[in-house]
């Protein structure tokens, strides 16, 4: 392989920006990831209102179960090249259940858009996820959408976020009219307006007219709006107050920049996103056990942040999920698995390039790829090209929900281990068996019900295997470490379940909080962890 010139490994890693998009159900997160493709040229036409209708689901979701329930069950990586620019997309799930998985794409992000529904303000899962975003320290860039619906009041929603997320919103354009008299933004810093038209129904980019303060065609667009003094009246106020940016308190999180639009339309989408390549970071360093590796280090390392199975029904497939850190990737490399100590070489690489899945040839870090997967990687994952080290690891979450899992056919047990085997190392649930060996009902653990109904309809559609759940009244699950005798006499011990994860590892399940209480107070020698050792 030639090596890489450092210039060039600079001005990819420059180029580059990987982010998600944190929102509530509903907030428009699919519709303006459509849109972000259709700005960078990725989709030609995003879905027109009636192909939205036919097919409630976009670009980035797959399942079968997705279009059932109308919800992301699954996080997508998408591609597209804006300007000069290469984004990199990880689609979060939204739903509250999902949280497990939510986390660990946070952890291949540099930043994060922070999308609000302009009529409904913060939302509960909204502020969920912005607290994961938060204890990443990833910066955060506001989208307030739907403005074109009636109930948006911009300057109360700055100041919910600031009051609610304790973060300081700086406002860096200003919808001009809202509701049905949406026309378009006022490019703060600039001082200049973008009057849009709708085209195609949102199917294709707006028209966008700039005009500058005192154009007559400006005046007579401010003429039509119901209040055009309220909107004067409030740019007038946005320059008394001190709105100065400074970048290092946003890549702090400490500011969050905040953009008005309508993803819908494609009112504000082109302005967000030529300011959004401005602020947000390029790759970052990774840190891991022999101190942190910058993006710039010239061999290639990354790591496995998810695991899918089965993404086409049609080609029964998996694939690993990588977030390249360092170096440059090149298909066919031969590469360490540092967690495994072995050698691998990576061949079948694919990427999401708008509607497409392509090969990869090559990746910069930012980049995410997805290795096909024949059930040789496992989530957290260190790939080195030389040197080995490891990333710091992904944890599993302690489930909250737990379940026996009663095959109603003896005949599938075979099935059923292949499905769950999957299915965990996907990262979707944990599973629990009550002997070292496996051999009796396994115990499920999830950290949302939904995720167990996933995992049912999972295990029947794509392995053929029929399963019944029922509850096991645990309601916690602690890893043990200390001396092997001690943890053996925990067996017996009332209102607390012992059982072993997939690595043999022992864990405790408890009935309640008290239980665990009792049992941590009783047994001092013993060490409970709420995340796997492996993390
Ligand atoms: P999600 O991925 O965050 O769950 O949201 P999604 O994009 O699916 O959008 C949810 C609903 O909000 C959709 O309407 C979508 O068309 C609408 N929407 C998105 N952006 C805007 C916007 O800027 N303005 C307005 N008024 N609506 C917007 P739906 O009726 O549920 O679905 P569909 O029939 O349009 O597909």
């Amino acid at each position: 392989m030639d090596p890489i010139a450092p210039s060039e490994l600079s001005a990819e890693i420059a180029r580059r920006r990987t982010f998600a998009i944190i929102s509530h159900p509903d907030a428009g997160k699919t519709t303006l990831t459509e849109k972000l493709l259709l700005y960078g040229g990725a989709i030609h036409l995003a879905g027109s209102i009636k192909a939205r209708k036919a097919a409630r689901y976009a670009t980035s979701d797959w399942m079968e179960i997705e279009r059932q329930r109308g919800i992301s069950v699954t996080s997508s990586a998408l591609v597209f090249d804006y300007r000069d620019h290469t984004l990199n997309i990880l689609d979060t799930p939204g739903h509250k259940d999902f949280s497990e998985d939510t986390f660990r794409t946070l952890e291949a992000v540099d930043s994060v858009v922070m999308l609000l529904d302009g009529a409904k303000g913060i939302e509960p899962q909204t502020l969920k996820l912005f607290e994961v975003a938060r204890m990443r320290q990833l910066p955060i860039v506001t989208f307030i959408n739907k403005v074109d619906r009636e109930g948006v009041d911009p300057f109360s929603l700055l100041s919910e976020i600031e009051r609610t997320l304790d973060i300081r919103a700086i406002p860096f354009d200003w919808p001009i009219g809202a509701g049905s008299a949406f026309r378009g933004v006022w490019d703060l810093s600039a001082a200049k307006a973008h009057i849009y038209e709708a085209v195609d129904h949102g199917g294709a980019r707006a028209t966008d007219r700039i005009l500058k303060e005192g154009d007559p065609a400006l005046e007579s667009i401010l003429n039509t709006l119901p209040d055009k003094t309220l909107f004067e009246e409030e740019v007038a106020l946005l320059s008394l107050e001190d709105n100065s940016f400074d970048k290092k308190d946003f890549l702090a999180g400490k500011t969050t920049p905040v953009f008005f639009g309508s993803a819908l339309n494609n009112f504000g989408i082109e302005l967000f996103l030529d300011a959004f390549i401005g602020l947000a970071p390029p790759p970052r360093a990774y840190p891991s056990d022999k101190g942190p590796i910058p993006p710039d280090s010239p061999s290639f390392s990354g790591f496995v942040f998810k695991i899918q199975a089965n993404m086409d029904p049609q080609h029964r497939d998996r694939f690993a999920f990588i977030r390249v850190c360092s170096g440059r990737f090149v298909r066919e490399m031969s590469v360490t698995n540092a967690t495994t100590g072995k050698p691998l070489r990576l061949s079948k690489t694919i990427q999401f390039l708008g509607q497409k899945r392509e090969r990869v040839e090559e990746a910069w870090p930012g980049d995410i790829i997805g290795l096909h997967d024949p059930g040789v990687f496992r989530i957290g994952d260190t790939l080195c090209e030389k040197g080995l080290f490891h990333f710091e690891g992904i944890p599993s979450f302690s489930p909250e929900l737990f379940a026996r899992l009663i095959l109603e056919d003896p005949l599938k047990r075979k099935h059923l281990k292949k499905g769950l085997d999957q299915l965990a190392e996907e990262g979707a649930i944990q599973v629990f068996a009550q002997d070292p060996h496996g051999e009796r009902d396994m115990i499920v653990g999830a950290v949302g019900a939904l995720q167990l109904e996933v995992l049912k309809f999972r295990l029947e559609h794509e392995y053929n295997v029929k399963t019944r759940l029922e509850p096991v009244g645990y309601d916690r699950a602690r890893w043990i470490t200390g001396d092997p005798a001690k943890i053996d006499s925990l067996a017996g011990t009332l209102d607390t379940l012992r059982v072993y994860d997939r690595e043999g590892a022992p864990v405790a399940l408890f009935r309640n909080e008290w239980a665990l209480r009792y049992v941590v107070e009783k047994y001092p020698e013993i060490s409970f962890h709420g995340t796997s050792p492996r993390g």
